[in-house]
């Protein structure tokens, strides 16, 4: 299938590129972003090496791409302050897969997480009827509450009564021009904005059910604090999370480690979900899976029924281009696309 991605030039756009060089269902065949990079090659943009066949590809002006959008599937990586009108109108014809928030929040809008909410890929039926598209949107979650998400759906046949979760996120969450150096240089910076409502509200909709073609969120408290620190890629989550019941940490970290829904169907970017190390470091383990892997450690039982432990993901890949990719692939391969 003929690929575009949207906000090509950007780290998350990058990051597609990268995952979609050898991807064997999706090809990549145009790059759009602004109207400052029109006209120039994809390698005099990007970081890293290249393949000739695409570093050579000339990126396109998203106004231009707009009148001419003749491929089989977006991605996009627009910011969130674009993407809203830009993806309506491309979904029209084309299936659009967003890293951007403006429509995760829409009630015929899922945001997919394919080892947490596959099914919730139903409501694109629901979404094509509703607003007369050929194409839909589907999005991923913000970073944070994609590496969140993966290890409390494993929790989840315990009960889950409450979460509380305090981020410390690598400075690649914000992009390219996110912070300055001398911000974020020796520092942490306890407030990234609209994160926690985002962390807050999208992990009770995608742990949600889908009911009669809507989807009904769960109804555990959570509650977020986010932080920005100086790393450059991978999020940290500490998490303390009630149960109803009362497992022993040893089948948490079972019921953790055993947790791998999709292995079956062979998606090309599918990874083993959860990995257990004891003392996770996002120097260390980001990349595990290829960065599609989510770690976790220092588990503890605190009290009946309370856990705390760590969690960690690439922001980029898991917590986004990688995300956007798997949700594609389920897409495919339940013939939606
Ligand atoms: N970074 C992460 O970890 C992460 C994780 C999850 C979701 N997201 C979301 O993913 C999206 C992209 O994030 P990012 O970190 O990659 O941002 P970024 O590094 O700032 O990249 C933004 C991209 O959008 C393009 N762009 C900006 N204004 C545009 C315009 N008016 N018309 C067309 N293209 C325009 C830029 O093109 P130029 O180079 O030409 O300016 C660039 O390619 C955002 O919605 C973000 O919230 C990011």
């Amino acid at each position: 299938m003929e690929v575009a991605i949207l906000g090509a030039t950007g780290l998350v756009g990058q990051t597609f590129v990268k995952l979609l060089e050898t991807h064997p269902w999706f090809e990549i065949k145009r790059l759009i972003a602004s109207q400052r990079s029109k006209g120039k090659r994809f390698d005099e943009v990007a970081v890293g090496n290249i393949p000739e066949d695409i570093g050579e590809i000339k990126i396109e002006s998203l106004s231009d791409f707009l009148k001419n959008p003749e491929v089989d599937l977006i991605f996009s990586a627009l910011p969130s302050s674009i993407a809203w009108g830009v993806e309506e109108e491309l979904a029209k014809r084309v299936p659009v897969f967003s890293n951007a928030s403006s429509h995760r929040y829409e009630e015929d809008i899922p945001i997919l997480v394919p080892e947490v909410n596959g099914e919730h890929l139903n409501l694109i039926e629901v979404q094509k009827k509703e607003r007369g598209w050929k194409g839909f949107i589907v999005t991923n979650p913000n970073c944070s509450t994609a590496i969140l998400a993966i290890s409390l759906k494993a929790l989840s046949k315990f009960g889950i009564r409450r979460v509380n979760v305090v981020t410390m996120q690598a400075i690649s969450g914000a992009g390219f021009n996110g912070l300055s150096a001398m911000h974020i240089f020796d520092n942490v910076i306890p407030y990234i904005e609209k994160e926690e409502w985002k962390i807050e509200n999208e992990s009770r909709k995608i742990l949600g059910k889908l009911e009669k073609n809507k989807i009904m969120p769960v109804n555990f408290k959570i509650s977020a604090i986010t932080t920005r620190v100086p790393v450059s890629h991978g999020h940290t989550e500490a998490v303390f999370v009630d149960l109803d019941e009362d497992p022993t940490v040893g089948e948490l970290k079972k019921s953790l480690e055993s947790f791998d829904p999709l292995r079956a169907l062979k998606l090309p970017s599918y990874a083993k979900p959860l990995l257990y190390r004891e003392v996770p470091q996002p120097k260390l383990h980001k990349d595990l899976g290829s960065g599609m892997t989510v770690t976790f450690g220092r588990m503890e039982r605190i009290g009946e029924g309370k856990f705390k432990y760590i969690t960690l993901g690439h922001n980029l890949i898991r917590g986004a281009a990688g995300g956007s990719i798997l949700n594609a692939e389920l897409a495919y391969m339940h013939g939606i696309l």
